[in-house]
């Protein structure tokens, strides 16, 4: 699968572990961070975001400190449905009932097994279409904006 992955400062680590384990037989693209200098989350979920939307990429996965940021940062763009999981479970579900494209990991909230296992969840599991599809749908309804 191609996956672009990113990372700000306090998600590196955790990065180069996942990219040098569980990762290694797909196609990754790494868009960074590269060191632990401190970065603006926004802008690393923004690369990850366009491989996405360029189709040079399917799968994007994100890791901030919490995974919270990421999911804030990425979830704005159209077409980008991103899940903070800190469960396997919920990344099981995530992929489907959420169809989401996009994983976000705290670095700071889960051990490196844990991460390990809810990528692992997150990238073998399918969407299951159906009323998901039409529920999914409705999430780029732009008009859904207007209520007041
Ligand atoms: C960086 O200190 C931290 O705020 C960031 O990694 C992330 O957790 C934000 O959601």
């Amino acid at each position: 699968m191609r996956i672009a992955i990113g990372a700000d400062h306090a998600g590196v680590l955790l990065k180069q572990h996942l990219v040098d384990g569980i990762l290694r037989g797909h196609d990754v693209t790494d868009v960074g961070a590269n060191s632990t200098e401190p970065v603006d989350y926004p802008d690393i979920a923004r690369a990850v975001v366009k491989r996405i939307r360029r189709g040079e990429a399917e799968r994007g996965i994100l890791i901030c400190g919490t995974g919270i940021g990421m999911a804030m940062a990425a979830g704005k763009f159209p077409g980008i449905r991103a899940a903070t999981c800190t469960d396997s479970f919920s990344a099981e579900m995530s992929r489907r009932h959420n169809d989401a494209n996009v994983l976000c990991l705290g670095a700071r909230v889960l051990g490196t097994g844990l991460a390990e296992h809810i990528v692992g969840a997150w990238l073998e599991a399918l969407f299951e279409g159906g009323r998901h599809a039409t529920r999914v749908g409705k999430l780029e309804d732009r008009t859904s904006g207007e209520i007041r």
